[in-house]
C-alpha cells in the first residue's frame, strides 16, 4: 500500500489533511521516473495553498510540492538529468503530491542530490534555495544592487532569510536584516555575526535600520509579511528604491498612497515560485536548478531542522511548520 496526504476541501491545514491508503504505484512510464520517498517538508506556502482551496473537491487532494528519495525504478527509454539513476537519491519539484511514500513523477523534475548532503538538506534542495535564487535575481536588476544599495530583508529568521543571508555572505552586498522580535535578532546575531540586524518590536526600529545601513541607499527589499510592515519598507526606501514582496503572512492589505510611488520612483514587485516555473525557460530552469545546488552545498549549515515526525503525527507537524520561533523546517519522514 501507497500512505498519501490529501485534503477534499479548504480550511485549517491540521483539520483537512489527511492520511490514505491507496494501492502502490504502477511501474513508471517511458519519461516517468518511480522514487521510493525519504522525507518532505513542510513549507508555510504548502499550508497556505490547503488553507486557502474553495469549495469541496470531487476527489482528494493530494498535498505538498517537494520530497527527498531514492529512485526505485525509471521507465523503459526514458532520458534522466545527469546523476539520476536506480538506487541514487534525488529530490523533486514541482511534485504536487509529493507527500506521499511512493511518487511517479515526469523524469525532468528529479535532481540527483549530491552525496555530500544529508537527506534533510536534500529535502529542502529546492524550493528554497531556488526562491533566494529568484529573489537575488530581482535584486541585481537594480543598479544600486551589489554597489552602493543596501539590502534589507523582513522575516530574516525564515529559511528562505538564512539562505539569502548566507548567500549575501558569498556574494558580498550589503545587508540588514530585520525580525519581528528581540528573541529573533540575538538567534541571527549569533549566527551571522557580521550582519546587523534589526527587530521591529523595538520602536524607532526603522532609524536602526538607516544607521545600520550607514549613509547606502535602502535600494531593495525582500519581504513574505506585507500589510504595515511593506508599508513601514516603502518608507525606508531610497527614490528608485524596490520592494519584492514573496509571501502573505500579514492578513491585512498593504496601504499605499499613489503619492509615496510616483514621488519616489518606486517599484513594487511580487515574487513566486510557481510563476517562475511556468514563465522560465527551460534552459533558465535548469541554470537556477544548478545554482539552487551549489547554494546548498557552500550553505549546509544553514538547512536547520525544526523537527522531524512520522506521518502518523502529521497534525502535530502542521501545527509546529507555522510555530512562532520555529528555527528551520519541520519535516516528515513517511515511512
Ligand atoms: N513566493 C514564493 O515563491 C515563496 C517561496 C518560499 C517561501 N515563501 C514565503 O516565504 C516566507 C518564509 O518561508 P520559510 O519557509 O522560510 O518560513 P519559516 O522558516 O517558517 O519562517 C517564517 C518566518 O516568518 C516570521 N513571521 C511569521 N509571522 C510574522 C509576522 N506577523 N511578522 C513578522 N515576522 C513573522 C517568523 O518569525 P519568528 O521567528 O519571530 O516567529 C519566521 O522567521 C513564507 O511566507 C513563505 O510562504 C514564498
Amino acid at each position: 500500500m501507497n500512505r498519501r496526504v490529501v485534503h477534499a476541501r479548504g480550511g485549517l491545514p491540521g483539520d483537512v489533511l489527511t492520511v490514505i491508503e491507496e494501492p502502490e504505484p504502477a511501474a513508471p512510464e517511458r519519461g516517468q521516473v518511480l522514487i521510493r520517498t525519504t522525507a518532505f517538508p513542510v513549507h508555510p506556502g504548502d499550508l497556505q495553498a490547503v488553507a486557502a482551496f474553495r469549495g469541496k473537491a470531487a476527489k482528494p487532494v493530494p498535498a505538498g510540492v517537494e520530497a527527498t528519495g531514492v529512485v526505485e525504478a525509471i521507465g523503459p527509454g526514458t532520458r534522466v538529468p545527469p546523476g539520476v539513476e536506480v538506487g541514487g537519491r534525488v529530490t523533486v519539484f514541482p511534485q504536487p503530491g509529493a507527500w506521499s511514500q511512493w511518487i511517479v513523477t515526469d523524469a525532468e523534475t528529479v535532481v540527483a542530490v549530491p552525496d555530500e548532503l544529508s537527506d534533510e538538506v536534500a529535502a529542502q534542495m529546492l524550493v528554497n534555495p531556488l526562491t533566494t535564487v529568484m529573489l537575488r535575481r530581482e535584486a541585481e536588476e537594480h543598479p544600486a544592487f551589489g554597489y552602493d544599495g543596501c539590502l534589507v530583508q523582513t522575516a530574516a529568521g525564515s529559511s528562505v532569510g538564512r539562505l539569502v543571508t548566507g548567500a549575501s555572505r558569498l556574494h558580498k552586498p550589503a545587508l540588514v536584516n530585520v525580525v519581528r522580535s528581540e528573541r529573533g535578532a540575538a538567534e541571527l546575531r549569533e549566527r551571522f555575526p557580521d550582519v546587523p540586524v534589526v527587530a521591529t518590536e523595538r520602536p524607532g526600529w526603522a532609524d536602526e535600520v538607516h544607521r545600520a545601513a550607514d549613509g547606502r541607499p535602502v535600494s531593495v527589499a525582500f519581504d513574505p509579511i506585507g500589510g504595515k510592515l511593506a508599508e513601514s519598507l516603502l518608507d525606508l526606501l531610497a527614490p528608485g528604491g524596490k520592494l519584492v514582496s514573496y509571501g502573505l503572512i500579514a492578513a491585512e492589505p498593504i496601504a499605499v498612497h499613489a503619492s509615496t510611488l510616483v514621488h519616489k520612483s518606486l517599484t513594487l514587485r511580487g515574487k513566486n515560485i510557481g510563476r517562475w516555473l511556468s514563465e522560465a525557460s527551460a534552459e533558465r530552469r535548469a541554470s537556477d536548478v544548478a545554482a539552487a545546488k551549489l547554494l546548498a552545498l557552500a550553505l549546509k549549515d544553514q538547512f536547520d531542522v525544526a523537527a522531524t515526525y512520522g506521518l502518523g503525527e502529521l497534525r502535530d507537524a502542521v501545527e509546529h511548520a507555522v510555530r512562532p520561533g520555529k528555527v528551520g523546517t519541520v519535516l516528515v519522514r513517511p515511512w
